[in-house]
């Protein structure tokens, strides 16, 4: 599903490359945890995958689509299509209703009107936010906010999900209890995920665990006590 190839980046007017050489594969109904020590680059990696940022050198491909290759349209699409983005701050539009920012990756996916409310509203049960669709985002709390956006993550059923630091706002039972939800909801939809976390449960709890340090990214040995 996801396939990232040599992925190389430097920003401008720094003296060293944020990574280099990156490489990771990613199949279709595969968790993945992205651990590192903060500043290594973990969300310029993800934000490189996306096709948020680009990268200097190398090869992303998303469903077999070149990421890397597409102008600033075709990457919104291939986002829209098969994409689902958790933010390390949540980024809900405060100007919307908790139920239009679930709905805003249906529009962008060009999913037809008529079944805009139905699936926000499986998706607000799904995150356990029934009853909140009308409420504006600033009267929610912080975890609700962050179900708010893996809501929005969902809604559009991608194939490939990326989270960057999901919980990392959270105080740890309520972080524990997005964390079980956006697992089981990615998993229950055959669905991949890479997952930036601080957190050893949360990286316990995927299929594997790559660290990205210094000297590249590598696959942390099997078992909780080597995260
Ligand atoms: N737009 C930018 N311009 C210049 N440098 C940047 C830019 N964005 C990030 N950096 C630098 O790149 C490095 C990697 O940043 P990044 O945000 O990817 O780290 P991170 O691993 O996600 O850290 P954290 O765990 O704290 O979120 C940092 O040194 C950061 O200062
Ligand atoms: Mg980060």
């Amino acid at each position: 599903m996801l396939q990232v190839h040599q992925l190389g980046k430097r920003f401008p007017g720094s003296p060293r490359p944020v990574f280099d050489a990156i490489s990771l594969q990613i199949a279709a109904g595969e968790v993945v945890a992205l651990v590192g020590e903060s500043g290594v680059g973990k969300s310029t990696l993800l934000n490189c995958i996306a096709g948020l940022d680009r990268a200097d050198t190398g090869e992303v491909h998303i469903g077999g689509e070149p990421m890397h290759a597409l102008d600033e349209a075709a990457a919104a699409q291939l986002r829209a299509r098969r994409l689902g983005f958790v933010f390390q701050a949540f980024h809900v539009l405060p100007a919307l209703t908790v139920a239009q920012n679930v709905a805003v990756p249906l529009l962008l996916a060009q999913v037809p009107a008529a079944e805009h409310a139905a699936r926000t509203e499986q998706m607000l049960h799904a995150v356990g936010l029934d009853g909140f669709g009308a409420r504006q985002p600033a009267s929610l709390s912080g975890g609700e906010l962050q179900r708010v956006a893996i809501a929005r993550a969902l809604v559009h059923a991608p194939a490939l999900i990326l989270a960057d630091e999901p919980t990392g706002n959270l105080d740890p039972r309520t972080a524990q209890d997005v964390l079980d939800l956006l697992l089981a909801e990615t998993r229950s939809r055959g669905a991949a995920a890479l997952i930036v976390t601080h957190s050893q449960q949360v990286a316990a709890a995927c299929d594997r665990v790559l660290t990205l340090s210094r000297d590249g990214l590598h696959e942390a040995p099997a078992g909780p006590e080597a995260v």
